[in-house]
């Protein structure tokens, strides 16, 4: 039984495959029975920083990896070579530490963002829902959102924490000057696109239009934020007005391309049009860069804000480090005790069948005995089975390599999988 992790993400791949290898909420029920096709279990760990994939099954960890690279083969349609420059892989407790150092915020773009923890704990949910998930998969995730808490409780990693959505806010603030006297947009009214709407709130954006695909849910945000709602079909209208724009749209297509932003800015009159996009995929053709006025980031150009961070939480990161170490060894005991459940089973049971056995000739030789007499030496028997497989059992739990649990299956003549 092995955990092995694959993935890629915003240090080992460009936003241009990052984007094609992404799966959005939507589409991530259809992604995982494809999955099913190629592992038996496994969840799809998928937010704007990375895409990952955990399994565990019987087989070696090099079969499983194989087995996951064949399938973002058959989704990104790109070749062996090409897939291997920009994947990671890796297994068992270090596929853990990876896991659990996602859940804390320490792999973020924005260390210490809060999102990714929801994030993690929403890809185990979807994944439980089509029924990829085993006992050593969920608890490895269990432990993982365990371990996201722990480090935001104890260490101080998320005080004042940023996101993807407020440096975004910050970059537009830190290109266009004053917030207030600005007309934002903002396409997408999802879990990014209302963190972003609040922040820019909070920084004093006055005016807020909300542009999203249901209607409903931009006038809900709209609401709360005092903003405008609107409808996608608005948008070559709403963008000869607008001072930004920031898209955060689940979108596999693009919004906002060449010819709708290009059309806008010949109604600007050499107005500048500040345009964040932190979709991924991206929501705005990158061509749109190319349009006279028009200033373009993406979620890499956030860097700059995100070093700072990083380098405002360095003494947190070295505590949560410390955290993310102990959950690894809680759950690398938890595994063992998984991986040799079935032998100490077999064990006591070897064990139970032969005192009962012994208990019961000799009870036959005995004159008859009072229900005390009797218990008293049921009690005493079991006692001394406990006592003499303490230690076996014990030797088993600190077997590291499963070498321990195939000696002690030779020694006492076990079967594992039929207990006698
Ligand atoms: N969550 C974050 O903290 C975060 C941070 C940085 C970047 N992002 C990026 O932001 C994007 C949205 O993430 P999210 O977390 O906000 O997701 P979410 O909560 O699931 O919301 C998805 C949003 O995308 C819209 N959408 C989905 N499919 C669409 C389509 N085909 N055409 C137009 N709109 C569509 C949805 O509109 P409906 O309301 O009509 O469904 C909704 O507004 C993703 O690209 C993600 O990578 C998210």
């Amino acid at each position: 039984m092995q955990l092995s992790l694959v993935g890629i993400n915003h240090q080992t791949a460009p936003i241009t495959i990052r984007e094609k290898v992404a799966i959005s909420g939507e589409s991530l029920i259809d992604a995982l029975s494809l999955l099913h096709a190629y592992v038996p279990q496994g969840v799809i760990l998928s937010t704007c920083n990375r895409t990952e994939i955990y399994t565990v099954d019987d087989c070696d960890g090099d079969d499983a990896e194989k087995a996951i690279l064949a399938f973002l083969k058959t989704r990104l349609g790109i070749s062996s070579g090409e897939l291997l420059k920009y994947v990671y892989t890796s297994q068992d407790m270090e596929a853990a530490r990876h896991l659990f150092r996602i859940a804390s915020g320490l792999e973020s773009m924005i260390v210490g963002e809060y999102e990714v923890l929801a994030q993690v704990r929403q890809a185990l949910e979807t994944a439980e829902k089509t029924g990829m998930v085993n006992l050593p998969i969920r608890q490895a995730f269990y432990s993982a959102v365990r371990t996201g808490r722990r480090v935001r409780e104890e260490t101080g990693i998320s005080k004042n924490a940023l996101s993807v959505s407020s440096v975004a806010v910050d970059l537009a603030a830190g290109v266009i000057g004053d917030l207030r006297k600005c007309r934002m947009l903002i396409i997408g009214a999802g879990e990014a696109g209302r963190l972003v709407a609040r922040v820019a709130r909070e920084r004093g954006a006055s005016q807020i239009v909300i542009a999203n695909r249901t209607k409903g849910r931009a006038q809900a945000l709209a609401t709360t934020l005092h903003g405008v709602p609107t409808d996608l079909s608005n948008l070559s209208e709403e963008l000869c007005s607008a001072d930004i724009v920031i898209t955060c749209a689940g979108a596999p297509h693009w919004i906002l391309d060449f010819h709708k932003v290009e059309e806008a800015m010949r109604n600007r009159s050499e107005l500048p049009l500040v345009v964040i996009d932190i979709a991924i995929p991206r929501n705005v053709e990158p061509e749109v860069g190319r349009i006279g006025n028009v200033f373009l980031y993406n979620i890499d150009d956030l860097t700059e804000i995100a070093n700072s961070n990083r380098k405002q939480r360095e003494n947190e990161i070295h505590r949560a480090e410390e955290i993310v170490a102990d959950e690894v060894n809680k759950l690398a005991s938890w595994w063992r005790d998984l991986k040799i459940r079935p032998i100490v089973g077999a064990l006591m049971s070897r064990a139970e069948e032969i005192r009962s056995a012994q208990l019961s000739k000799t009870l036959k030789k005995l004159p008859p005995l009072s229900d005390e007499q009797r218990e008293s030496l049921e009690a005493m028997t079991k006692s001394i089975v406990a006592r003499i497989l303490k230690d076996p059992i014990q030797y088993l739990k600190t077997n590291e390599n499963g070498h321990r649990a195939e000696m002690v299956k030779e020694l006492f003549n076990l079967n594992a999988e039929r207990p006698k």
